[in-house]
C-alpha cells in the first residue's frame, strides 16, 4: 500500500468515533501502518437503531485498548506520533465528544498538534491510502447510513465543494427502512441487497427522487429517498390489501435499482458538468452491489476512472481520519485550538476546525 516517498512525512494518529465504530489508525504520508476498529453495532442491533448513549459508553471503553492495539500492531511508540487527527463532525454529539476528548488529552500530553477534521471528507481521503494520491480534480460520492453527499474535491486538504446531498434519508437509511418493511433484520441494507440479487429490477417502476426537469435548477445534484421509501410502503400495502403475496425479491430489486440509478446518474452528470475524470465512492453503503455494478457500467461508458476501496475502508474507521489528517498536516494547515467543540452537522466546506 505504500506510495512514493513517505519516509520523511509526519506520523499521524487518527481517531474516529462519530457513530458506532471506535477507529484508531496510524498513517505516514499516504501509507497506512495499521487500522484498528472496534464496533458496538451488536449492542444496537436489538434496538433497530444506534442508541447514542450506548455508543458513547462503548467508545469510552474501547478507546484506550484500540489505541494500544493500533500502536502495537504498527510497532510504533506513542512518543513517535507527530500529529493527532480526530473527527470533529458530522456525527452523534456524545460519540464525537468521547473521541475529541481522547484526542485532546493525547495532544496536550504529547505536546503535539491536533487537527479536528470532517468525517465525510475522510471517507474520500481514505482512498489515497488504497489507490494513491488524487491526480487532480476528483468527484467524491459518500454514501452511508448517515450521509449521501456529492463533493467536488479540488484538494482534499484545502478545497472541497459540496455539490449536493440528501434532503431527507441517506441511501443506507432508506435501505434499512425498506428492510424493515420487508421484515428483514436490522440493519436491513445488506439483506435487501442480497434479496435484490434474486429479483427483477424492472418488475416495479419506483420513483426517482429529484430527477424531474423542474428539479434541475435547484436540486440537480441533491438526493431524496423518503418518497421512494413511501412508494415502496404503499406498494406493499396495496399488495397485502389485495390478498396477494408480496414478491419481496422483485420489490427489493426494483427499489435497489431506483437508488443506484439516481445516485449514479447524478454523479456522472456532475463529473461531466465539472469535467472530472476520476470518481471516488466511499461510505458504508458503497458495499451495495447494485450501486457498484451500475457505477462500474456507467463510469466505463463515460470514460470515468472509478475508485471504490475495499469495504473495510468504506465503513467508518480510523484510517480515513488519519488519511485526511496526514493530507492536512502536509498542506501546512493550522492545528485546531484545543477548546474546539464537536459539530454534529459540520458543513462540507469545513475540512478542519
Ligand atoms: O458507513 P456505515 O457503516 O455507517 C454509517 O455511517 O451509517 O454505513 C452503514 C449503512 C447502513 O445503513 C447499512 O444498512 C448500509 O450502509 N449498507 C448497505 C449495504 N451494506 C451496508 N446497504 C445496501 N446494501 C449493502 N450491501
Ligand atoms: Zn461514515
Amino acid at each position: 500500500m505504500a506510495h512514493g516517498h513517505t519516509g520523511g512525512d509526519p506520523l499521524v494518529l487518527g481517531i474516529e468515533t462519530s457513530c458506532d465504530e471506535t477507529g484508531v489508525a496510524l498513517v505516514r504520508g499516504d501509507e497506512l501502518l495499521f487500522d484498528a476498529v472496534a464496533s458496538s453495532m451488536d449492542e444496537h442491533a436489538r434496538y433497530g437503531g444506534i442508541i447514542p448513549e450506548v455508543a458513547s459508553r462503548a467508545h469510552l471503553e474501547a478507546m484506550v485498548p484500540t489505541i494500544r492495539r493500533a500502536l502495537g500492531e504498527a510497532d510504533v511508540d506513542l512518543s513517535e506520533v507527530d500529529a493527532i487527527a480526530v473527527t470533529a463532525g458530522p456525527g452523534l454529539v456524545g460519540p464525537l465528544t468521547i473521541g475529541a476528548s481522547a484526542a485532546k488529552a493525547l495532544a496536550i500530553g504529547l505536546n503535539k498538534p491536533l487537527y479536528g477534521v470532517n468525517h465525510v471528507i475522510g471517507h474520500a481521503a481514505v482512498n489515497q491510502l488504497v489507490d494513491g494520491p488524487f491526480s487532480g480534480r476528483t468527484m467524491a460520492l459518500v454514501v452511508s447510513g448517515g450521509h449521501s453527499s456529492l463533493m467536488l474535491v479540488d484538494d482534499v486538504a484545502t478545497s472541497v465543494t459540496e455539490l449536493g446531498s440528501t434532503l431527507d434519508d441517506a441511501a443506507g437509511e432508506a435501505f434499512d427502512k425498506v428492510g424493515r418493511l420487508l421484515g428483514l433484520p436490522y440493519p436491513g441494507g445488506p439483506h435487501v441487497d442480497r434479496l435484490a440479487r434474486g429479483g427483477d429490477p424492472e418488475a416495479i417502476r419506483f420513483p426517482r427522487g429529484l430527477t424531474a426537469a423542474k428539479d434541475q435548477a435547484k436540486h440537480a445534484y441533491d438526493f431524496s429517498f423518503s418518497g421512494l421509501k413511501t412508494a415502496v410502503a404503499r406498494w406493499i400495502e396495496a399488495c397485502v390489501d389485495a390478498g396477494r403475496e408480496v414478491p419481496a425479491a422483485d420489490v427489493a430489486a426494483s427499489f435497489a435499482a431506483a437508488v443506484a440509478d439516481v445516485l449514479t446518474a447524478k454523479t456522472i452528470a456532475a463529473c461531466r458538468r465539472h469535467d472530472v475524470a476520476t470518481l471516488v465512492v466511499g461510505g458504508g453503503f458503497s458495499a451495495n452491489s447494485q450501486l457498484r455494478e451500475l457505477a462500474a457500467t456507467r463510469c466505463a461508458e463515460a470514460g470515468i476512472d472509478l475508485r471504490i476501496p475495499p469495504i473495510r475502508y468504506c465503513t467508518d474507521n480510523g484510517a480515513m481520519i488519519a488519511a485526511l489528517g496526514s493530507a492536512v498536516v502536509r498542506a501546512g494547515a493550522a492545528p485546531s485550538d484545543l477548546d474546539f467543540p464537536v459539530d454534529s452537522s459540520m458543513p462540507m466546506a469545513t475540512i478542519t476546525v
